[in-house]
């Protein structure tokens, strides 16, 4: 039977990527996505990701905009990274109807019914809201597996903090204080090495076609950033990874522990796992810390782009 999630998302280049791994691997049962403020406004958000059911001839699925700011603080969004318009500047047209509100009343009414889980992939703005509307609800999910944070690696928006994680710190907080069921974060130790290099974009750019041609256009302008950036070829594709873990647990390796984060100060946003139990704390997060990038490259790769196993296989285990 497949598992009834909602995913949550910004998108975002790599959200929408995310998107099309859950909607094409056909393993899950995507009760709706939740929209939240982040790489770009959750109305921009939203119709990114029409534009991408649109692609996908899945339009049917509903999509609900929830919280438009941080908890407390001022929205910070990453259009340096993401393109004005999220999917790097593409301006892909689509049909714009009537876009759904009441995300956080959506994860509610759905966490009721049970056995529903979250993959977060943005900033956990709608699932701290939904907690501070309706604790039990909320507890009432199956589990989370959340994009955000890092446990050893360093942040990418500060020296020490994750952008998800530190563009609503208070929500982050707000989740781990009340949580009473799993909850895995897919922090950047394991997305950075998740790596869309040039090799690979020319494999899609060769395989072609309607998904293959929106994946090199939208990560046309994220490759550039990295290389402004960082000088790195290619670019992160981070939230992929949480969607192929939720499906796949074979494709990473962690340990629990108790986790807080800062949310003042020069250490904003940072994570902070209790690793060595200090805090002798119940744990209350799952760390990734390892991924077999190449697995996951080749699942990736396989579900986007199903009639070129051989290929991808051999490109993979050459790259
Ligand atoms: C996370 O931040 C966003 O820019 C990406 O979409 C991803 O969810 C990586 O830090
Ligand atoms: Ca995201």
């Amino acid at each position: 039977m497949k598992r009834k999630v909602i995913i949550d998302c910004d998108p975002g280049i790599d959200d929408a990527l995310a998107l099309i791994l859950a909607i094409k691997s056909n393993e899950l049962d995507i009760l709706g996505i939740t929209i939240v403020s982040g790489n770009v406004p959750a109305l921009q958000g939203a119709k990114n990701a029409k534009k991408i059911l649109k692609l996908l001839g899945r339009e049917e699925i509903k999509i609900y905009v929830g919280e438009e700011y941080p908890l407390v603080r001022k929205l910070v969004t990453a259009e340096d990274t993401h393109g004005l318009d999220g999917l790097g500047e593409t301006n892909y047209t689509f049909n714009e109807d009537l876009i759904d509100y009441g995300g956080v009343d959506f994860i509610l009414e759905k966490a009721k019914e049970g056995d529903v889980s979250i993959i977060a992939l943005g900033p956990l703005t709608n699932l701290a809201k939904a907690i501070e509307k309706d604790k039990e609800a909320f507890n009432s999910l199956e589990e989370i597996v959340s994009m955000g944070g890092a446990f050893k690696s360093h942040g990418n928006c500060s020296p020490v903090a994750e952008f998800n994680y530190w563009v609503d710190p208070e929500a982050v907080k707000v989740v781990l204080d009340n949580l009473e069921i799993p909850f895995t974060m897919v922090g950047l130790d394991v997305t950075r090495e998740v790596v869309l290099t040039p090799n690979y974009i020319e494999l899609i750019n060769q395989i072609g076609g309607n998904i293959g041609r929106f994946v090199v256009d939208i990560t046309r302008f994220y490759v550039d950033f990295h290389w402004k950036q960082e000088r790195t070829l290619g670019c992160v594709i981070n939230d992929p990874l949480a969607v192929a873990y939720f499906i796949d647990r074979s494709l990473c390796k962690g340990f629990t522990s108790y986790m807080d984060i800062v949310t003042d100060g020069i250490a904003i946003g940072q994570t902070v796992v209790d690793v060595a139990n200090f805090y002798r704390k119940k744990h209350n997060v799952r760390v990734l810390t390892d991924v077999n990038s190449k697995e996951f490259m080749k699942y990736f790769l396989n579900i986007l782009f199903e009639d070129y196993k051989e290929e991808i296989e051999k490109i993979v285990d050459n790259n």
